[in-house]
């Protein structure tokens, strides 16, 4: 069962704010309430400074917490992105967090791998470091920029690989080849996988099904845009399916974001 977290709306500061190459950002908020409770694959939802007051505010996922310092790695895609990526040290940025249900713990005798696609890798990180034991990390990105915090896993006993669609960095082609390699391998030596996987849906779907044929468990965190993110509007829903067959909208923001990839009416 994965614990319930209280979630609070916290006036964080800004520690830093630091970019890891073309469009990435790494930010580090002081905030001690938020990041005493955050769990991997739980995410905040941001009210961006610089944006007008009745903006949405935008959710990330946790990429680190720590002490009294949480952290969230970010792609600048659009009008909010980008003004996060312009905050100054010491600004203030409301916080709503920690949210949703995050990831299980992996299942012992189970082998925890994670598959990230672009910024998905930050959860998947954050669950590396919670997780301690080793595991197989595979990270899919456009080019060789779009890979990121890879070094965060091998210091860890992880075991990364990297796959780019152009070739740039790692395989070439899509991180689903590096699955379906790495599962052919588990299953030689005669072991399981439990799949950890966050980035765009089509690469979701992917990992869900090949996780179905292999008889594996998938842990899917699902990239839904967002209003309330608090479970009060239907903003986000997902059809999800019961144990009896019969299926249900489940609010991505509070229900989720992460569900059992064999449950996901896609
Ligand atoms: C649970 C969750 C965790 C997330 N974690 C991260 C994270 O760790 N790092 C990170 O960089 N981003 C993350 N995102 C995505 C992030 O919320 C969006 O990129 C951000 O809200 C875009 O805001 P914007 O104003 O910059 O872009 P907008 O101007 O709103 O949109 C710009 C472009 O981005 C697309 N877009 C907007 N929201 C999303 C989304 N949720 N998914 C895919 N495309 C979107 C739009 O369709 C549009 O093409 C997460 C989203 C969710 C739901
Ligand atoms: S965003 Fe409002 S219910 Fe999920």
């Amino acid at each position: 069962m994965r614990k319930k977290s209280d979630c609070c709306d916290e006036k964080t500061k800004v520690l830093s704010i630091s970019p890891i190459g073309e469009g990435y950002w790494t930010l580090r908020l002081r905030a001690p309430q938020i990041a005493g409770q955050a769990r991997p694959g739980q995410f905040v939802h941001i009210r961006v400074p610089g944006l007008e007051a009745s903006a949405l505010r935008r959710p990330f996922s946790i990429y680190g917490a720590e002490g009294d310092e949480l952290r969230i790695l970010f792609k600048v895609v659009g009008r909010g992105s980008e003004a996060l990526s312009r905050v100054q040290a010491g600004v203030a940025v409301p916080v709503l967090g920690p949210l949703g249900n995050g990831f299980p713990k992996p299942a012992k005798g189970t082998v925890p791998v994670c598959v990230a696609g672009g910024y998905g890798v930050a959860p998947l990180s954050f669950l590396a470091k919670r997780t301690g034991a080793g595991g197989i990390t595979l990270i899919g990105g456009r080019t060789a920029a779009d890979i990121l915090a890879a070094a965060d896993f091998e210091p860890l006993g992880w075991t990364v690989k990297v796959a780019t669609q152009d070739g740039s960095l790692g395989t070439k082609g899509l991180v689903t080849v590096l699955l379906e390699e790495t599962l052919g391998q588990l299953r030689e030596e005669g072991k399981k996988a439990e799949i950890f996987a966050c980035g765009p849906t089509g690469m979701l779907r992917a990992v869900g099904a090949m996780a179905e044929t292999e008889g594996s468990r998938a842990w899917l965190s699902l990239d839904e845009r967002m209003v309330c993110g608090v479970g009060a509007c239907l903003g986000c829903v997902q059809k999800i399916r019961r144990e009896d067959g019969s299926e249900y909208l489940a609010r991505v923001c509070k229900d989720g974001p992460v569900f059992e990839s064999r449950t996901i009416v896609w």
